[in-house]
């Protein structure tokens, strides 16, 4: 009899043993240490982003990434409306998690189709309300200012002032010898089409529009094109983002001037975003978070990237401080993300038509 009760109390004893020893609220120190070691251990993550920065910087951050997480990690480079076309076309089935660099008005315009997820990271905590979207759909990483860049060499050759507004451009003797890239594939562009709009009203700038037409030897695919146009000599005046031209004098483009027009010019907010249905949502998360520090804001300048950045403890690139007075316009980058298909539309149709020869 007694010896029964001491088994049972023995299995009761044991039972309670057990129970102890797996309560989460207290585990032993071996079982904490072993789920600190299965954390550490890599989880084999994969990441694949569509990037819209340069590709150099997206070469030097995919490997930076890698490196630092373990997290393989790969990219394909395209510029905005192309991003925009294919992850509409992938909405149920997305190849890609994250959405890397070019201007937040395609973002919002994502948004509109539900193809992006909101995620708050806490490293933006910080970051001013301008730079992220308040339902944590986008969050910023660097700015950007829209302007020309100009041969210095065909200028002087033939005495030509060089322009300093936007009207600047319709001038005769430009005729011919400007590059942008398209508001259909390009961000670039579309900043620029949409300040336009946004500078003189929609009819007026659709007819400054047509007229700039007439102007035009070349619409590029990407943004940064008429920059290495210019420095190449193909062409005199390319419209892009300033800090490109800088980068591409400081890589070798000797004869590349720039000039912002003085009445005020559109400016880009370089956005990080994960997709809807990526398969890497977690590594995603990560990647949004790495990206926001301020060591990683403050790399792109090793690539010769040199916006402005988003992270205000990030140190700006000594670089962009050459374009620190530029007149920048008030850009509602909400009603450009919103109206983003039908102003390329109309662009499409008033740059089929004749431009006035006036
Ligand atoms: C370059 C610029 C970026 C910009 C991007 C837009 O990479 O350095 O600041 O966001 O172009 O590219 P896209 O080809 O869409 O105009």
């Amino acid at each position: 009899m007694f010896k029964k009760m001491s088994t049972t109390l023995s299995i009761i004893l044991l039972i309670t043993l057990i129970l102890a020893s797996c309560s989460p609220a207290n585990p032993p120190a071996e079982t904490a240490d072993a789920a600190e070691e299965a954390a550490k251990q890599p989880k084999n993550l994969e990441l694949t982003i569509y990037a819209g920065l340069m590709e150099d910087h997206a070469i030097m951050a995919t490997r930076e990434f890698e490196k630092q997480t373990g997290v393989k990690t790969n990219f394909i480079r395209m510029s905005s409306g192309e991003t925009l076309a294919r992850i509409r076309a992938e909405k149920d089935n997305m190849t890609a998690s994250i959405w890397y660099g070019g201007p937040v008005d395609a973002y919002i315009a994502a948004i509109e189709d539900d193809l992006l997820v909101p995620y708050k990271s806490p490293n933006a905590a910080n970051f001013p309300d301008k730079y992220k979207d308040s339902d944590g759909y986008w969050t910023g990483i660097y700015s950007g200012y829209l302007g020309f860049v100009l041969d210095k060499e065909w200028f002087e050759e033939n005495n030509y002032d060089i322009p300093t507004s936007w009207d600047d451009l319709l001038k005769p003797e430009f005729k011919g010898q400007i590059a942008t890239a398209h508001p259909g594939s390009s961000g670039t562009a579309y900043t620029m089409l949409a300040t336009i709009i946004q500078l003189k009203g929609e009819e007026a700038g659709f007819d400054y529009l047509q007229r700039l037409n007439g102007q035009i030897r070349q619409y590029t695919k990407s943004g940064t094109a008429p920059g290495r146009m210019v420095g190449l000599k193909e062409i005199p005046i390319g419209i892009t983002f300033l800090h490109d031209a800088i980068k591409y004098r400081k890589e070798g483009f000797k004869d590349i001037m720039i000039s912002a027009p003085v009445e005020g010019t559109g400016y880009e907010i370089g956005g990080v975003a994960i997709l809807r249905n990526g398969p890497d949502q977690e590594a995603a998360r990560m990647f949004v978070d790495w990206t926001l520090t301020k060591e990683v804001q403050e790399l792109g300048s090793v690539v010769d990237s040199f916006q402005f950045l988003t992270n205000p403890d990030a140190v700006p690139p000594e670089e962009a401080m050459e374009l620190k007075d530029t007149k920048l316009i008030d850009y509602d980058f909400d009603w450009a993300g919103k109206n983003r298909r039908e102003l390329v539309e109309r662009f499409n149709d008033v740059t089929r038509t004749t431009p006035p020869t006036d």
